[in-house]
C-alpha cells in the first residue's frame, strides 16, 4: 500500500489514478485546505477503485500519529504531495510556510520511521534552481538561494530528506516538476486554484470561461525571442507517470546516486508566455484577450529541463506536447464550469 499526501490536489490526484491504474493500494492523506473531497469520486470514477482516506494536517503531529496507528503497519511508501505551494503568499507569510511544509515533512518522516518505511517520492521543484546560469539545467545545476519561503522550503526538505537517508534506511527520489499544466482526458480531474489564479494556465482557462477578463502578460520586455518569460510546461499526466516509475526504481533498490536521487521532469523544451497563449489558440480556437503589464517579482527569465538522467535512469520521457496538455486544460474548465462550446 502506497500512501499519498495531498492526493486530493492537483497533481497528486493524478498521480493516485497512475498508481490505481498500475494496480497500487492507495490511502491518500489531505487536510482538504487547498482541495475537494469530491476528487476522491472522481478518481473512482476514472479508475474504478476508490482510494482510502483520512484527513490530516501533517503539521499537527498527534493527529498523523494516530492516521499511521492505523495505516502505517500496511504501508510499503509515501508519495508526498502535501505542502503550500502559493509562491506570492509565502512571500507574505513565511512562516506559514516554513511551519506548513517543513514540519509537514519533519512529522510525516518521524512517522515513517516509526513504521520503518523505507521508500520516499517527495515533490521538489525547479524553483530551487532560482535562476539558472546555463539552460538547460540539469541534477547537477547547483540550487540557488530560492525566490521565495516556498521555493526555499523545497531546497530545505531536501536537505532534511538526504540528512535522513544518510543515518537511516530511507531511500528517497525527489522529483524537482517544472511547470504542471494540463488534466486527465476523463476532464474529471484537473487544476482548480482557490481564488484569482497565480499560474498561467488557469489563468488562461478562467479567461477562455468568461471568468476573468484579460489575461495580464507580466512583462514582453524580457532578453528572450518575444520578450516574455519562458517556462517548461510539462503535462500533469507525464508527470503523474514520473511518481510511479520513481517508485518502480526504489522497489528495485536501483541508484547511481546514493540513497537520495534528484530528477528534473520536464519535457526538455522552453515554450514563452506569447506561445502558451498562441498554442491555446490552436488548440482550442479560442482566442486570449490580453494586455502586456508590469515584470512580477521574482520571475526568472527563462528555465527548461534537460531530462536525460531521468530517460536514462528512469526510463521515463514526456510524452505529452504543450498543445495536448492546453487542450486538456480547456476541456477540465468546460467540464467544471459546464460549458458546452
Ligand atoms: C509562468 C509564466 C509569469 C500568470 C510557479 C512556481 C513553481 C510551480 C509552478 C508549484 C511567468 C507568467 C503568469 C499570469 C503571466 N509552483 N504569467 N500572467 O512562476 O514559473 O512557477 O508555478 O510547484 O514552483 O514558482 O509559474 O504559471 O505562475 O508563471 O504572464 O497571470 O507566466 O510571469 O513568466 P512559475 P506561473
Amino acid at each position: 500500500m502506497v500512501i499519498v499526501t495531498g492526493g486530493t490536489g492537483y497533481i497528486g490526484s493524478h498521480t493516485v489514478v497512475e498508481l490505481i491504474n498500475a494496480g497500487k493500494s492507495v490511502v491518500i492523506l489531505d487536510d482538504l485546505s487547498n482541495s475537494r473531497i469530491e476528487v476522491i469520486d472522481a478518481i473512482e470514477e476514472i479508475t474504478g477503485t476508490r482510494p482510502l482516506f483520512h484527513r490530516v494536517d501533517l503539521a499537527d503531529a498527534e493527529a498523523l500519529k494516530n492516521v499511521f496507528d492505523k495505516i502505517g503497519e500496511k504501508a510499503e511508501a509515501v508519495v508526498h504531495f502535501a505542502a503550500k505551494k502559493a509562491v506570492g503568499e509565502s512571500v507574505e507569510k513565511p512562516l506559514l510556510y516554513y511551519r506548513n511544509n517543513l514540519f509537514g515533512l519533519v512529522n510525516l518522516l518521524e512517522e515513517m520511521q516509526r513504521f520503518s518505511i523505507e521508500k520516499l517520492v517527495f515533490s521538489s521543484s525547479c524553483t530551487v534552481y532560482g535562476q539558472p546560469s546555463v539552460i538547460p539545467v540539469t541534477e547537477e545545476t547547483p540550487r540557488q538561494k530560492a525566490e521565495s519561503p516556498y521555493g526555499n522550503t523545497k531546497s530545505i526538505a531536501e536537505d532534511i530528506i538526504s540528512d535522513c537517508c544518510k543515518v537511516s534506511p530511507l531511500k528517497a527520489i525527489s522529483l524537482r516538476y517544472f511547470n504542471p499544466i494540463g488534466a486527465h482526458a476523463s476532464a474529471k480531474i484537473g487544476e482548480l486554484p482557490v481564488g484569482t489564479p497565480t499560474n498561467l494556465v488557469p489563468y488562461v482557462t478562467q479567461t477562455a470561461a468568461g471568468v476573468r477578463q484579460e489575461l495580464t502578460v507580466h512583462g514582453d520586455d524580457y532578453p528572450t525571442e518575444d520578450g516574455t518569460c519562458i517556462r517548461d510546461y510539462i503535462h500533469v499526466v507525464d508527470l503523474a507517470k514520473a511518481h510511479l516509475k520513481a517508485l518502480e526504481r526504489l522497489d528495485k533498490e536501483v541508484s547511481v546516486g546514493g540513497n537520495h536521487e534528484f530528477f528534473n521532469v520536464g519535457t526538455g523544451k522552453g515554450s514563452s508566455v506569447m506561445e502558451v497563449i498562441e498554442t491555446f489558440k490552436a488548440a482550442t480556437g479560442v482566442n486570449i484577450p490580453y494586455k502586456i503589464g508590469e515584470r512580477r517579482p521574482g520571475d526568472v527569465t527563462e528555465i527548461y529541463a534537460d531530462t536525460s538522467f531521468a530517460e536514462k535512469e528512469l526510463c521515463w520521457k514526456a510524452e505529452l506536447n504543450l498543445k495536448d496538455a492546453l487542450g486538456s486544460s480547456w476541456n477540465w474548465e468546460k467540464n467544471y464550469r459546464n460549458i458546452k462550446a
